[in-house]
């Protein structure tokens, strides 16, 4: 789930393919590529949104500074208790008071995980992987037309090589802007018009102040977040069973997946902005084949499930590396747009 607020005028809200209309970034417009447009609705605030937002401006423009007295808490510009440095992850990411010590080293051990599925992407392992395939079984044919004659199309496929790349750099080596930080909040996203929920596993937000250009980028990781299995718990519940091994379905869900998910919303992997057009293994490959680059090219459950279905082909031996439609247990074929994440 993602949420873009841009603190001057509205904030943007992305709920799935529920609402398409204009979307403005925070992050400048670079050259369009053509009808990334169906993106994230706008809802103009209303006075209580406003009046809220208008309250926490002053924090906001203020953020980050030390709490009086320790300098290894950082007050919170929304209002919760001081955040603290979280280490082993992005440089410069700080996490709620309100999340214990338990709740951050699944968020840790998330992240790490998540990193793989990145390295995997981005070729690290197996030299003889047909990325090419699982690209195109998860992010359309044309994922990699950068010499098509069409405008459009060669831009999407820049931008999705681009994107791949960016996001293995930012886990692997970070170099931040002073300006750019992450916040993790646990359980409570102390915003207006948005709660955790039993179908929801985290949320999304970016805010820039206009006055220091500081962009936070906030996730809040939801009490069903905490319950996930990791996909290391996983691959080890399964090691005996050849069969679920080789069915990706198996691995729609986990601690890691959730965090990668919301990782491709962050403003800092550039424009455009990565929407939820579909969620789910099903839902995303539907996208692929219907609507094809040209909308998976900005879907977030798209890129993560690129992720995971080369990392495990990496980890896992499979005789057949082909991705199929047959390695979805029907149980994960949901229909449904529920907001998982
Ligand atoms: C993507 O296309 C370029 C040439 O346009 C090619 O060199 C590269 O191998 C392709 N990548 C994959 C993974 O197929
Ligand atoms: C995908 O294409 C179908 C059929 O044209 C359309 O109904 C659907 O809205 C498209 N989905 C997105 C996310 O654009």
């Amino acid at each position: 789930m993602l949420f873009l607020p841009l603190l001057v005028w509205y904030i943007s809200l992305v709920l799935g393919i529920a609402q398409s209309s204009s979307y403005k970034s925070a992050i400048k417009q670079r050259q369009a590529p053509d009808e990334p447009q169906q993106l994230p609705g706008e809802q103009r605030l209303n006075d209580a949104d406003q009046a809220w937002l208008d309250n926490i401006k002053a924090e906001v423009d203020l953020f980050p500074h030390a709490v009086e007295g320790d300098d290894t808490l950082t007050v919170d510009p929304l209002q919760g208790p001081p955040f603290r440095r979280m280490e082993g992850v992005f440089p410069q990411t700080l996490i709620s008071g309100e999340c214990t010590a338990e709740q951050e080293s699944i968020i840790k051990r998330a992240w790490d995980d998540a990193k793989l599925f990145t390295e995997a992407q981005n070729g690290k392992w197996k030299k003889d992987y047909d990325y090419d395939k699982t690209h195109k079984f998860w992010l359309g044919d044309d994922w990699n037309a950068t010499t098509h004659p069409e405008a459009g199309v060669r831009e999407r496929a820049v931008i999705v090589n681009r994107k791949i790349k960016l996001v293995g750099r930012l886990f692997k080596e970070a170099h931040l802007h002073h300006n750019q930080w992450f916040l993790w909040r646990c359980n409570n996203a102390r915003r207006l018009n948005w709660e955790c929920s039993d179908v929801r596993n985290a949320g999304t937000w970016a805010e820039q102040s206009e006055r220091t250009q500081n962009i936070m980028e906030m996730t809040t990781f939801c009490e069903s977040f905490f319950k996930l299995e990791t996909i290391g718990g996983q691959v080890a519940q399964h090691k005996d069973d050849a069969d679920k091994l080789a069915k990706i379905g198996y691995f729609e869900q986990s601690t890691a997946k959730t965090l990668l998910h919301e990782v491709w919303h962050y403003n800092i992997l550039g424009w455009p902005p990565i929407a939820d057009l579909a969620y789910g293994m099903y839902n995303c490959r539907k996208l692929a084949i219907v609507n094809g680059t040209k909308r998976a090219f900005i879907n977030s459950d798209s890129y993560t499930f690129d992720a995971i279905n080369i990392y495990l082909d990496n980890l896992i031996d499979y005789h057949d590396d082909d991705p199929k439609d047959s390695d979805y247990h029907p149980e994960s074929n949901s229909d449904s747009d529920v907001d998982m994440n």
